[in-house]
């Protein structure tokens, strides 16, 4: 189902023109675009550091998910730990907070209808080992933390994390 975002005012351009819309049906409320569902993602440390970012990205394009924003990043332990805040207390939170912060990532927001479900399925289980054949988590994964890619698994965790790294004005 579209979601409809609220863009700020500055509008004073068509919206037709206000990139990543795909406003072909319904009506527009002004200073809101329609999109298609996006979800967040990251490319962990593990991945980046044996060459993997490139062909992960080649499989999100090829999948047909747009890239809304895309930053490649360190990251400190403490940002590590307020994303993550919801495994706040669990055995691997240290393991886990301390990986992420361990070298560069990449952080993006991406575009398509069904994102959520349709890049967890790409990702393949949390555990590379279980993961199903062709997926990310399969061809690129190590472990259970250093598992190469990370994807929302809700909406509202979606915007949650998009929040958490990306500012209004870069989503645009
Ligand atoms: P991710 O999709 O980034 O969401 C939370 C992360 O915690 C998960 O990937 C794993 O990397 C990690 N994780 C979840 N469960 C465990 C576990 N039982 N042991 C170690 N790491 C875990």
């Amino acid at each position: 189902m579209p979601k409809l975002y609220q863009i700020p005012a500055f509008a004073d351009r068509p919206l037709e023109a206000t990139p990543n819309t795909i406003g072909t049906q319904g009506e527009f409320s002004q200073g809101a675009i329609e999109v298609a569902q996006r979800t967040f993602s990251i490319v962990k440390p593990d991945a980046v550091r044996k060459g993997f970012a490139g062909a992960i990205l080649a499989e999100i394009d090829r999948a047909g998910f747009q890239i809304v924003a895309i930053k490649k990043q360190s990251i400190s332990k403490q940002q590590a730990k307020g994303f993550y805040a919801v495994h706040a207390g669990k055995p691997f939170f240290d393991g886990l907070t301390a990986f992420m912060s361990s070298g560069p990532l990449v952080l993006m927001v991406l575009e398509k209808e069904n994102a959520i479900a349709d890049l967890r399925k790409l990702m393949g289980a949390t555990n590379p080992a279980s993961a199903e054949e062709g997926t990310l988590r399969k061809r690129f994964a190590g472990s259970m933390t250093e598992n190469a890619i990370h994807g929302s698994d809700g909406e509202d965790t979606a915007a949650f994390e998009i929040g958490y790294w990306f500012a209004g004005y870069e989503l645009i």
